[in-house]
């Protein structure tokens, strides 16, 4: 049996407006995530990380359309699937570990409500049994008094204590995929190596693989035995961690690198990435500047 649990192909999408096809979002993409292991895909702003993410899921913007490729999760062909069997899978098999623990939970809704739901939807558990889940799982993510907790509304709880929540409702159905998609951005600095922590100790005692998505190639590097570099929605840069920490191929790579900050380097040192962003904001102060020539 293949020990892979996700393989994506040639994955092209586009953005459609009507009939118009606008600027490729991704191009080309191929990945592999192998059973248990912790890939990390890494990128720039806009590089297509999420869209991939959300490919997977089956949650795209409207706009954006696949036009090309497969994405197979678990012996399931992701792109195309009827959204009854998606829901089947989604929070059982594969689950998500989203950006803003805030928005991603229900602000009306007790955490005991939103964390047994997928429980009893999924593996059709009693109200009773999934309580006592709920309870379990809260204290593997080391939060105290989970009881209360549980009977808390989630703007009761902080950044950090909403994502644990969060980590602890993606493991609930032992699903064998889990997508983090930059799971710390939203934390300040401290909390932040806390939830990589945790992160990478229930991936230890479940066994899960995870698709760690992040712009942060440090993070990366002490996280994820394999890796992706995307840029500009194309797969730069694939392999392990540790031989691409030493040789970088690719220019892209390199450069991310040069604008990692690192504690034994001048901040001066620091380089910007070039990218599609950088480019758009260059060009628009060129108009501006150009504009403002021409008025003076
Ligand atoms: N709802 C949308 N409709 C159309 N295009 C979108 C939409 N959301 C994002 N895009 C475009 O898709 C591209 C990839 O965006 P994506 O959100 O995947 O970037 P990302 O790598 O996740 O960046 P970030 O690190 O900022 O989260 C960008 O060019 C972005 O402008
Ligand atoms: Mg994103």
């Amino acid at each position: 049996m293949s020990n892979t649990v996700l393989t994506i192909a040639n994955l092209h999408a586009e953005l459609r407006a009507g009939r118009k096809t606008g600027p490729g979002i991704l191009r080309n993409v191929s990945l592999t995530v192998h059973q248990g292991e912790m890939h990390g895909l890494v990128g720039e702003s806009g590089a297509g990380k999420s869209m991939i993410a959300r490919a997977i899921l089956g949650i795209l913007p409207r706009s954006i359309l696949i036009s090309d490729g497969s994405i197979d999760c678990l012996g399931r062909q992701m792109v195309g699937l009827a959204d009854s069997d998606r829901r089947k899978i989604l929070g059982r098999d594969i689950s998500l570990i989203p950006q803003d623990p805030l928005t991603a939970l229900n602000p009306a809704r007790r955490i005991g409500a939103q964390m047994t739901d997928v429980m009893r939807l999924h593996l059709g558990w009693s109200r009773a049994r999934a309580h006592d889940a709920a309870l379990a799982l809260l204290n593997e993510v080391h939060i105290r008094d989970a009881e209360a907790v549980l009977r808390r509304y989630p703007h009761e709880l902080s950044g950090g204590m909403r994502q644990r929540v969060l980590i602890a409702t993606a493991f609930a159905c032992e699903p064998k995929l889990i997508i983090a998609d930059e799971p710390t951005t939203a934390l300040d600095v401290t909390v932040q190596k806390q939830i990589l922590r945790l992160l990478r100790e229930m991936q230890n005692r479940h066994g899960t693989a995870i698709l760690l998505v992040t712009h942060d190639l440090g993070v990366v590097a002490k996280m994820c035995r394999s890796l992706s570099v995307i840029h500009s929605g194309m797969i730069v840069e694939q392999g392990e961690v540790s031989d691409i920490v030493t040789r970088p191929e690719h220019a892209f790579t390199r450069a991310l690198f040069a604008a990692t900050p690192r504690y034994d380097r001048p901040a001066d040192a620091l380089s910007p990435v070039p990218g599609e962003v950088v480019r758009e904001l260059e060009e628009k102060a060129a108009t501006f500047d150009r504009a403002r020539a021409g008025l003076s």
